[in-house]
C-alpha cells in the first residue's frame, strides 16, 4: 500500500463528505447511509485534531448543512431551529450530565424528559389566532423553505388549534408547534411495491421519501402520500406558562397535535439509560424509522439558561444506538470453506466497533459478489451489521482509493486441502472443494453436528472439534463416538475432569432424535425446519434414504431442489459409509414413533415467535401428545398458533383455508391434556 499522506486522506474524505451532504440535504437524495457518513467524518475530524493546519475552510466540520432549495420562498427561522449533539454511551450520557450540573445552581434537582428520536424531516408550523398560517422547513436553521401549501395536505397537522381547558391559553397571537414530518414503514413498504408495479424505481428510505414529498412544487403529488406531524416543541409568547417538557406535550396533544406518547419523564441516569435499552430493543415495533432518543433537561427555564453552543443546546443531546454501518479498510481478502465445501470469500477488516461490537472479519458471499461490488485489498468499505446477523460489505468507497488497492483473484484450489475448487453447474455462483476429507469442511461439518440446533453436545465446540482433527482423532460426524477418555487427557486441552464430561456428554447423544441427527448430517439445503418435515413425513432414516425425488418432492414444503440434494447425499460412498460408521458405533436413532395421545390426527403450524418455548421445543411437546408439527399451513393443517411477530403470509393463508388460528396460551392449555 501507498504511504499514509494524511494531507491527501483529509482533501478526499473533504470532497466524499461534502457531496454525501450536497445529495443529501440539497437534493434529497443518499448516496451512503447517514452512519456510514459519520464514520468518515470523525476520521477526518481526528485528522484535523491531529493537523489543525489540514482545516480548510469547506471542511464539513466548519459548515452548518443544508441550504434553501430554490423554488421556494425562504422564511426567516422565528428563533434558530437547532441541532443536536450525540452522546452513543453511558459514559458519554454521564459527562453530558455532569458538565449540565457544574453550570447549574448547586443541588438543583434534574430531571430529564425523554422522547424517540425520529428519522424525519423537521418543520415549523405557524398559527395566528389558532389558525394555520405558515409550514416552514428547517433550511439552515435560520431561514427555512416555505412550505405552507405542502403541510396544509397532511392529515394530522390541524388547519384550526383545539379549544380545550388546557390550551386555551396557548390559542391566541402566534403560536408555533415545531415536529418532525416522518412517513411511517409500512405506507413506505406499500408505497415503493406500487412503485415496483408501475416499473418505477423504488425510494431509498422513509426520511428521504418525505422529505422528496414535501419539497414537490405540486401540493396534489404531496397529498397522494401518507405523511404525518409528530410534534416536539411548543413556542408561545405565553412562554411563562410552560414550564417544562412534559407540560409542553400535554399542551400540544390538547391543541390537536400528536405529541409521542411515550415519551417520560426520568429522574436519574439509570432511568435514562433503561429506557434507551427498552426502545433499542422495540424500535421495531413503532411505526417510524429511528436511530435514538432525544434527552432534554425537562425544566424549560434551565434548558434556556444552559444556552447553545455552536448550533446544539447544551440542555439536550440524541442519546444514539450503537450505529449499524461504519467504515474501515480491508486489510486482506481470503478464501473460508464451508461445511458443504462452499469457498466462500471473507474480507479481513481493521476492527470497528458497529452495532456495538468488534467487526474485524465479513463475508463476501462469492466471487461474483466481490467483482460486482468491485470490492478491492485496501479499499476503504462501509460494512453493515444488525443486531445479531453477519456482517456485511456494503460496498467500497471508490473515491477514496490511491491506485495501491489490489484486485481480488479467486483461487482455483483449497486454500486448506489444495484440491482444485468445482461449480457444480457453470452458472452456479459458489466455487466448492469437492474433497469430503477436506480438513476445513470436517471441522465445520463436526461443529455443525455438535451445535446447539443439531446434536447439542455440550463441550464440543469449534476449538475442541478443531483440536481432536488435529490430534487424527476425528476425521467425521461419526468418530465422535469412538472418542475415549485415555484419547482426549493425551490432548492438553483436557484435564480429568474435563475428559469425564465430554465423555459423559457424547454417550448422552448416542439415541438422537431424528429430525436433529439428519440437520446435524449438514446436508445443503437441509435445515432445521425441512428436516423437521422429512421426519414427520419418512419417520425412520431407511425410509428417508430409500425415498425417490418425486416422493420427496411430494412432501409440503420440499422442493426438486432440496429433494434432489437428498438423494444426491444419501449416493454418495463416503456418505454410506458414515452411516455404517454410525451404526458399528451403536448410535440408534429415536424413531419417530407415531405416538398417541391427546393431539393425535392433529397437525400443527407455529408462526412467529413463543413466549414460554423454542419452536423446537413446540414441535417437540406437540409430538410427544400425538400431534404433528408442520412447517407450512396446508388443508391439513388444524391449528395455526399464533405467537408475537408474525408474518401476514401464513396468516393470510389460513384465513383462505379457513385454519382455526389459536394463540400460545390455548397451545399451551391443548398440550397440558392428559
Ligand atoms: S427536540 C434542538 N425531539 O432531531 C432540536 N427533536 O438532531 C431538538 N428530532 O432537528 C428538538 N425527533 O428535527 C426533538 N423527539 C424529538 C425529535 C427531534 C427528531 C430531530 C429534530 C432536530 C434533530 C436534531
Amino acid at each position: 500500500m501507498a504511504k499514509y499522506d494524511p494531507a491527501a486522506r483529509a482533501a478526499k474524505l473533504c470532497e466524499l463528505i461534502n457531496d454525501y451532504r450536497y445529495h443529501y440535504h440539497v437534493l434529497n437524495k443518499s448516496i451512503m447511509s447517514e452512519a456510514a457518513a459519520d464514520s468518515l467524518k470523525h476520521e477526518l475530524s481526528q485528522i484535523e485534531e491531529r493537523y489543525p493546519e489540514l482545516i480548510t475552510p469547506d471542511s464539513p466540520s466548519q459548515r452548518v448543512a443544508g441550504e434553501p432549495l430554490p423554488g421556494f420562498k425562504q422564511v426567516q427561522h422565528s428563533s434558530r431551529m437547532l441541532s443536536l449533539n450525540d452522546v452513543f454511551d453511558e459514559t458519554e450520557l454521564n459527562a453530558w450530565i455532569e458538565r449540565i450540573k457544574k453550570l447549574l445552581p448547586a443541588g438543583a434537582k434534574l430531571e430529564y424528559f425523554m422522547d424517540i428520536k425520529m428519522d424525519g424531516l423537521a418543520c415549523a408550523i405557524v398559527y395566528e389566532d389558532s389558525v394555520y398560517k405558515q409550514a416552514i422547513t428547517r433550511g439552515d436553521g435560520f431561514v427555512g423553505e416555505d412550505v405552507t401549501a405542502n403541510v396544509r395536505t397532511i392529515e394530522s397537522v390541524p388547519l384550526r388549534l383545539r379549544q380545550t381547558k388546557d390550551s386555551v391559553k396557548f390559542l391566541g397571537g402566534r403560536t408555533e408547534i415545531r415536529g418532525e414530518i416522518v412517513m411511517y414503514k409500512d405506507d413506505f413498504k406499500k408505497l415503493n411495491e406500487q412503485q415496483t408495479k408501475a416499473g418505477k424505481p423504488a425510494f431509498a428510505n422513509p426520511r428521504n421519501t418525505a422529505a422528496g414529498t414535501i419539497r414537490q412544487l405540486d401540493p396534489k403529488l404531496v397529498a397522494a402520500r401518507p405523511l404525518h406531524f409528530h410534534a416536539y416543541d411548543l413556542i408561545h409568547e405565553n412562554k411563562a406558562e410552560v414550564l417544562t417538557n412534559d407540560f409542553a406535550y400535554k399542551t400540544l396533544c390538547s391543541l390537536g397535535v400528536i405529541a409521542n406518547p411515550m415519551a417520560t419523564v426520568a429522574n436519574s441516569a439509570d432511568e435514562i439509560i433503561k429506557f434507551h435499552k427498552k426502545w433499542e430493543q422495540q424500535r421495531q415495533k413503532l411505526r417510524f424509522n429511528t436511530d435514538g432518543l432525544v434527552i432534554k433537561i425537562n425544566d424549560r427555564r434551565l434548558h434556556e439558561r444552559l444556552g447553545v453552543v455552536g448550533k446544539a443546546p447544551r440542555g439536550s443531546v440524541a442519546f444514539k444506538y450503537p450505529a449499524e454501518q461504519a467504515t474501515t479498510k480491508v486489510k486482506d481478502i481470503f478464501v473460508s470453506i464451508g461445511r458443504t465445501g462452499a469457498a466462500t470469500p471473507v474480507a479481513m477488516l481493521e476492527p470497528v466497533v458497529v452495532a456495538g461490537s468488534t467487526v474485524q472479519m465479513a463475508t463476501l458471499h462469492n466471487e461474483g459478489e466481490v467483482h460486482r461490488k468491485d470490492i478491492r485489498i485496501g479499499d476503504t468499505v462501509i460494512v453493515h451489521k444488525a443486531g445479531d446477523v453477519i456482517p456485511e460489505v456494503v460496498e467500497p468507497l471508490k473515491k477514496l482509493r490511491d491506485g495501491s488497492e489490489k484486485k481480488f483473484v479467486m483461487p482455483t484450489h483449497c486454500p486448506d486441502c489444495g484440491t482444485k475448487l468445482v461449480k457444480a453447474k457453470a452458472t452456479e455462483a459458489i466455487w466448492r472443494c469437492p474433497n469430503t476429507a477436506c480438513p476445513s469442511r470436517s471441522w465445520k461439518l463436526i461443529g455443525h453436528f455438535a451445535s446447539k440446533g443439531a446434536l447439542d453436545i455440550e463441550g464440543l465446540g469449534e476449538k475442541n472439534v478443531m483440536a481432536l482433527i488435529q490430534a487424527g482423532l476425528i476425521r467425521d460426524q461419526a468418530d465422535i463416538y469412538s472418542i475415549k477418555k485415555e484419547d482426549l487427557l493425551k490432548l492438553e486441552r483436557f484435564a480429568n475432569i474435563s475428559a469425564d464430561k465430554l465423555v459423559l456428554a457424547i454417550a448422552a447423544k448416542k439415541n438422537p432424535p431424528l429430525p436433529r441427527f439428519l440437520f446435524g448430517l449438514g446436508i445443503r439445503h437441509v435445515g432445521e425446519q425441512t428436516a423437521i418435515d422429512l421426519a414427520n413425513h419418512f419417520h425412520s432414516m431407511e425410509n428417508l434414504r430409500d425415498a425417490t425425488i418425486d416422493e420427496l418432492s411430494a412432501v409440503e414444503g420440499i422442493g426438486e431442489v432440496v429433494a434432489e440434494a437428498i438423494v444426491e447425499w444419501f449416493e454418495q460412498p463416503v456418505h454410506k459409509k458414515l452411516l455404517a460408521k454410525f451404526k458399528r458405533l451403536e448410535v440408534e436413532l429415536q424413531a419417530v414413533r407415531k405416538t398417541t395421545g391427546p393431539l393425535s390426527g392433529k397437525s400443527f403450524v407455529v408462526t412467529g415467535t413463543l413466549e414460554s418455548m423454542s419452536r423446537e421445543e413446540a414441535a417437540e411437546r406437540i409430538r410427544a401428545k400425538g400431534g404433528t408439527f408442520q412447517s407450512s399451513v396446508s388443508n391439513e393443517t388444524d391449528y395455526l398458533v399464533v405467537g408475537a411477530n408474525v408474518g401476514e403470509a401464513k396468516l393470510v393463508k389460513a384465513r383462505k383455508l379457513g385454519t382455526k388460528q389459536i394463540d400460545e396460551q390455548k397451545l399451551l392449555d391443548l398440550l397440558a391434556q392428559h
